[in-house]
């Protein structure tokens, strides 16, 4: 159940059943050379739409734009700074908290917005606990990354080995594959399992990998292995949520 595609009153009926939502998070950023740009925001959005038809939830709007400052080497990649996208959940957050929700379960297909969401949780509570109301609703705030599952984890080992890498992995290609058919790239990948290693600013990003890729060979995705990483990416998502929820 996608929020834009209610009314309003839907939603007040639906909070009289749950006072959970999903909220996909992704990048606007290079994928290497056969990978959208859009491969973060696509993977999370099509996952979290798929536990929420699994499980009755609501799934909020796709914040599609990121940390990923270390991506602007290349052209397309867009960012929000670490202490925007903060300000961003909180808003987010406070508008759903108005409404009576309480649960709030971000969909996560980005690695580099892992520490802005955890410090926007910290953010989130500490408000709360900071305020001097005692009768307010309790908010919880969960982080999963579609990625990191049994399931997918074991699928993606599985289809890749060491071939799977970090950035531009073979895993959220197949994905985007899946989800969108007719914007399939393919490009000659050299060499193909880029290099791995960590880096700093954009510059710095550029300079070590040069197509983009960190340790991946995407040219093995398929859109087949990306419809079976999207059942398991959704199947397993769908036990946390309705555990984490009901908790
Ligand atoms: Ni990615």
């Amino acid at each position: 159940m996608q929020l834009q595609l209610q009314t309003w009153q839907e939603i007040e009926a639906y909070l009289q059943t749950s006072r959970g939502i999903i909220l996909p998070i992704g990048s606007t950023e290079q994928h290497g050379p056969n990978g959208l740009i859009g491969t973060d925001a696509i993977c999370a959005e099509v996952i979290a739409r798929g536990v929420g038809e699994a499980v009755g939830a609501l799934v909020a709007p796709t914040i599609s734009v990121g940390m990923a400052q270390h991506h602007l080497g290349f052209a397309g990649s867009m960012t929000l700074r670490p202490s925007t996208l903060i300000a961003v959940l909180e808003d987010m957050v406070g508008s759903l908290v108005r409404h009576g929700f309480e649960r709030f379960y971000f969909l996560n297909g980005h690695g580099g917005n892992i520490a802005t969401l955890a410090a926007a949780f910290s953010e989130i509570y500490a408000s709360r606990s900071l305020s001097a109301a005692s009768n307010t609703p309790p908010i919880k705030c969960r982080l999963k990354n579609w990625w990191q599952n049994q399931e997918v984890h074991d699928l993606a080992k599985e289809l890749y080995g060491d071939s799977e890498g970090s950035h531009a992995t073979p895993s959220e290609v197949a994905v985007t594959q899946f989800a969108y058919p007719g914007s399939i790239k393919s490009a000659v990948l050299d060499p193909p399992v880029a290099p791995r290693g960590d880096f700093a600013d954009a510059a710095d990003y550029r300079r070590k990998f040069p197509d983009g890729r960190i340790g991946s060979n995407p040219a093995l995705a398929t859109p087949e292995a990306g419809r079976r990483l999207y059942e398991a990416a959704v199947a397993a998502i769908a036990k946390d949520y309705q555990s984490w929820v009901a908790a």
